[in-house]
C-alpha cells in the first residue's frame, strides 16, 4: 500500500530519480503522487492527483537537492486529493514526510494537536506525525521520533526530512516495509529494493528507526542501537518480451518460464530442509487473501493426497475475526505473493503465538511474512508488477503440488506440465471478451475443483474489468441462483474432467432451457449446443487448474482492455495491501 522513497546523491538528476522510483512503485498505489525537498532552507513540495504519470508533466525544470523524498498514494486516511497527497510538512516547516500504513490512534492524537492550536491542512494521519515530531521540542531528531513512537499506534514506514540536517534522511519502520541501499555517491531508502541498484541492501525490522547519510547510518530500536547485516540484492529484472503496453500480458505469458524455474530450483533437495526441522504435525491449514487464498483451494488437494488428511482453508482475515483452535500439532501454511499483507501477518503472528508450525510460501525470501514463518518455500515467479495477480498464482499451485510429492516421498517432476501446456488462441478469447463486456455480471459455474479454479476466474475477472462475475457450484444454481438465468444471462461453464460430463449436460441445458447462453470452457468438446466455447490444453489431469486458470486471467485482460481500462492499475485497488 502507497509507495515511497528517499535519495541522497550529489550530481545526480534528482527529477529523473524520483520518477523512475516513483513508476517502479507505482503498482502499490496510484490515487496521487507527489515529492519534497528543501529549497533555500524552506521545505518545498510538489504534488499531483492521480499517477505518476501526471506528476512526470508537471515537474518539468530539473530539481536543485541532494536529498528528497517522494511517495505514491493508496488513499487510506484521508480522501483522494491534494491535501492529502504526501509529502507532508509540519505546522512550523521543519519536518517533511512521506508514510505508508496507518496510524490506527490519529485521530486523537490529532484532537490533542489541535487543542493546542495546530492546524491541519488535510485529513491524513501522516500529516499528525509530521506535527508531532514538531512538538516534541527535542534538540536531536532522534529523541523527537524516540518520542513520537511512544505516542503512536499502527503501521508506518515513514521517512522524514527535517530542514535542520539537510544531509540525512530520518527512517522508522512498524508492520510496514523499509529498506535502504548504498550505491556509488548515493543511498536510496524505499518501500521496495525495486528501485535499488547497488549490490545489497539493508532491510530494517519492527520498532527500529534511525538516520542515514551518504557514508553512515546510525539504527535503534526500543533498546538502543543496533548493527545491521547488509543483504544481497537480487535483481529482479522483469521480462518484457512482448513489448506490450501491460506487465500484465507479459506476466502471464511468463508462466511457462515460471514452471520450468521452479522445476529447476526444486531439484535441489536442500529447498525443503527447514520445512523438514519443523517435524512432524497432525493437521495443515492453509491461509491467504484473494488470488492467493484461491491458489490455497487447489493446493489443498495436491496436499490432502499427500498427508492423507483432511485440509482446511481459510481466508486470513477471516482466520483473524474467528480463529480456529491451533497448536504446536498444527503446520499453518501462509500463502502470498508479496509476503506483506497485512491480514496474513495477523495470521502468522496468531499461529505462531498459538506454537503452531508455520511455513510461508511466497514470492519475495527476504519479505516479513518469509521471515516471520519458521520455514519458507520460494515461488520463484519472478516480479510481477500487475496488480492482477497471474503467474505468481500458477506457481503457488504448482509449489503445493512440489510441498506434495516431498510429503509423499516422491521425486517431484514437472515434465508433464511443461511439454503439454500451450497458450490458448488469443484471438478467439478477444472476440468473446467483445461480447461477455456488454454484460453487467457473468455467472461463473463449475463442480469440484473447477469450481474452485472459477472462484479465481471470477476475482480476476471483477477486479480489472469490473464485470460482476460470480463463481457457483453447478449443482447449486437451482438452490436459487437459477432465478437470476433468462435471455439475457450468460454463464461460463467450465469442466476438465471426462468423468462429470453427463451431469454438465444437465447444467448446460438448466440454462439454455430458460434463455441463458452458454460458453463451455473445457479440453473436451461440448457435449450439446452451446452458445460458444473456448478449448483448453490438455496437460496431465492433475495439472488442468493450471490450463484453465491462464485462459481466464486472459479472458479478464482482453475484457479490460475492450472497456478501455488498464489492467494493470485497477480502481481502488493495490498490489500489496499492508493495512488491515
Ligand atoms: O501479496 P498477496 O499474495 O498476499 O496478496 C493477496 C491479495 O491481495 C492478492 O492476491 C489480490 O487478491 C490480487 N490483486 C488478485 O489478483
Amino acid at each position: 500500500m502507497c509507495g515511497l522513497i528517499g535519495i541522497i546523491g550529489k550530481g545526480l538528476d534528482m527529477r529523473k530519480e524520483l520518477i523512475e522510483g516513483l513508476e517502479k512503485l507505482e503498482y502499490r498505489g496510484y490515487d496521487s503522487a507527489g515529492i519534497g525537498y528543501v529549497e533555500n532552507g524552506q521545505p518545498v513540495t510538489q504534488k499531483t492527483v492521480g499517477q505518476v504519470a501526471r506528476l512526470k508533466e508537471k515537474l518539468s525544470s530539473p530539481i536543485k537537492a541532494e536529498m528528497a523524498i517522494a511517495h505514491t498514494r493508496w488513499a487510506t486516511n484521508g480522501g483522494v486529493s491534494l491535501e492529502n497527497c504526501h509529502p507532508h510538512i509540519s505546522e512550523g516547516k521543519t519536518w517533511m514526510i512521506v508514510h505508508n500504513g496507518i496510524i490506527e490512534n490519529a485521530d486523537e492524537l490529532r484532537a490533542e494537536l489541535e487543542e493546542k492550536g495546530v492546524h491541519f491542512y488535510g485529513q491524513t494521519d501522516t500529516e499528525v506525525v509530521a506535527n508531532l515530531l514538531e512538538r516534541t521540542k527535542f534538540v536531536d531528531p532522534i529523541d523527537s521520533i524516540r518520542e513520537v513512537l511512544k505516542k503512536i499506534k499502527g503501521s508506518y514506514a515513514i521517512v522524514a526530512i527535517n530542514k535542520n540536517y539537510l544531509d540525512r534522511l530520518f527512517i522508522i519502520k512498524n508492520k510496514s516495509p523499509l529498506y535502504f541501499s548504498y550505491d556509488e555517491g548515493s543511498v536510496r531508502v524505499a518501500s521496495d529494493t525495486s528501485v535499488f541498484s547497488g549490490k545489497n541492501f539493508i532491510s530494517l525490522n519492527d520498532g527500529e528507526f534511525g538516520e542515514i547519510n551518504l557514508n553512515n547510518f546510525k539504527l535503534f530500536n526500543k533498546n538502543g542501537k543496533i548493527n545491521k547485516k547488509e543483504t544481497k540484492l537480487e535483481k529482479t529484472e522483469i521480462n518484457r518480451k512482448n513489448n506490450s503496453n501491460y506487465y500484465m500480458i507479459d506476466e502471464i505469458h511468463e508462466t511457462i518460464d515460471v514452471f520450468k524455474r521452479i522445476n529447476c530450483e526444486y531439484k535441489d533437495l536442500k529447498i525443503f530442509n527447514k520445512f523438514d526441522k519443523l517435524g512432524a504435525f497432525d493437521e495443515i491449514k492453509l491461509i491467504g487473501c484473494g488470488t492467493a487464498y484461491h491458489s490455497c483451494l487447489i493446493g489443498k488437494k495436491y496436499l490432502e493426497e499427500a498427508a492423507m488428511k483432511e485440509i482446511n482453508c481459510y481466508i486470513a482475515s477471516e482466520f483473524n475475526a474467528e480463529p480456529p483452535k491451533l497448536n504446536k500439532n498444527m503446520l499453518c501454511i501462509f500463502v502470498s505473493q508479496s509476503g506483506e499483507t497485512a491480514d496474513t501477518l495477523l495470521a502468522v503472528e496468531k499461529a505462531r503465538a498459538a506454537g503452531a508450525k508455520t511455513l510461508a510460501i511466497t514470492n519475495v525470501p527476504y519479505s516479513t511474512i518469509s521471515k516471520k514463518c519458521k520455514a519458507y518455500l520460494p515461488i520463484c515467479a519472478g516480479r510481477e508488477v500487475g496488480v492482477a495477480s497471474t503467474k505468481a498464482y500458477s506457481a503457488q499451485v504448482v509449489i503445493f503440488y512440489m510441498l506434495a510429492c516431498h510429503i509423499k516421498g516422491v521425486a517431484p517432476s514437472l515434465k508433464g506440465l511443461i511439454s503439454g501446456f500451450k497458450f490458448p488462441d488469443e484471438e478467439k478469447i478477444r472476440e468473446l471478451a467483445k461480447k461477455l463486456i456488454k454484460k453487467r455480471e457473468l455467472f461463473l459455474i463449475g463442480r469440484g475443483e473447477d469450481y474452485r479454479n472459477m472462484l479465481e476466474a471470477g476475482l480476476k475477472i471483477r477486479e480489472i474489468s469490473l464485470v460482476n462475475a460470480v463463481a457457483l457450484p453447478a449443482g447449486e444454481l437451482k438452490h436459487g441462483t437459477l432465478a437470476l438465468i433468462d435471455e439475457d444471462a450468460i454463464a461460463i461453464v467450465l469442466q476438465t474432467s471426462q468423468k462429470g460430463m453427463e451431469k454438465v449436460k444437465n447444467t448446460i441445458n438448466e440454462i439454455s432451457s430458460r434463455g441463458g447462453k452458454v460458453v463451455f470452457v473445457s479440453q473436451f468438446d461440448p457435449p450439446c449446443e452451446v452458445y460458444d466455447s473456448l478449448k483448453l490444453c490438455q496437460v496431465p489431469q492433475k495439472f488442468m487448474p493450471l490450463s484453465s486458470v491462464v485462459t481466464f486471467q486472459l479472458l479478464a485482460f482482453y475484457m479490460t482492455l475492450e472497456k478501455n481500462l488498464n489492467p494493470d492499475k485497477p480502481r481502488n485497488l493495490a498490489k500489496s495491501v499492508t493495512v488491515e
